[in-house]
């Protein structure tokens, strides 16, 4: 007969749950793309008045793929992109992908308040940045990091609700240091900011937002609504 152990132990499983997924691509090559796209910036002064960042979702870039190769090119990077993070997350299936691309062009000084996107997964590619060579991409740290003012850096905010205040584990902060190239893929919830512009120069990334469609399981039909002017 088994004799019981003197001393059970306790059957202990940690569970992660309900991870964030946060996806960094290195393009590499980029320099002449990352030029191209420049130059539709640099060269237009509607982009250097402080309020166009204000607006800058209102129009689509990719109206520009037919006239601007290069920002076709970056349209198929994001897609690769998404392809990438919807496949890590283990999502099968047949989706449509409707896509927004629009550039945050900030001037000196300008910076981007916490916010999130109207998006399934949000995607930013950086043009040009401050040079964070000596940095991580990635750091995570804890309160001290998280109110630290670094300049031109993606600050990504926990999404579980007054963690700032209650996490025992004080790996709160999360910052992207970004550098020409880098490609950044996230839920579209997950609340972010983009820290003061302490440059000399107007920084250049580009958003992705994707909004997908699960091809009909069940039968649905869409209608067309109209309000007020509309
Ligand atoms: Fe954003």
């Amino acid at each position: 007969m088994e004799q019981p152990s003197p001393n059970p132990q306790p059957a202990v499983s940690h569970h992660l749950v309900f991870p964030t997924r946060v996806t960094t691509i290195a393009w590499p090559d980029t320099e002449a793309l990352n030029a191209d796209l420049l130059r539709i910036f640099d060269e237009d002064p509607a982009y250097h008045q402080p309020e166009h960042l204000e607006t800058a979702d209102n129009a689509n870039m990719l109206d520009l793929c037919d006239t601007h190769p290069a920002v076709a090119r970056l349209r198929d990077l994001f897609i690769q992109g998404l392809r990438s993070w919807m496949e890590a997350e283990g999502i099968d299936g047949q989706y449509t992908a409707e896509l927004l691309m629009f550039p945050v062009y900030s001037l000196p000084q300008q910076f981007v308040p916490a916010h999130n996107h109207l998006a399934h997964v949000s995607a930013v590619y950086y043009v040009r940045t401050d040079d964070f060579s000596d940095r991580e991409v990635v750091e995570r740290g804890d309160t001290a990091a998280y109110f630290r003012s670094d300049g031109g850096v993606l600050l990504l905010h926990d999404p579980r609700f007054n963690a700032l205040l209650m996490d025992l584990a004080k790996q709160d902060a999360v910052k992207i240091f970004p550098r020409p190239g880098l490609m950044v893929l996230m839920p579209g919830y997950l609340w972010h900011s983009g820290l003061p512009n302490y440059a000399q120069f107007n920084r250049l990334a580009i958003v992705g937002d994707f909004i997908l469609r699960e091809h009909a399981t069940r039968s649905t039909h869409a209608f067309e609504l109209a309000f007020g002017q509309g």
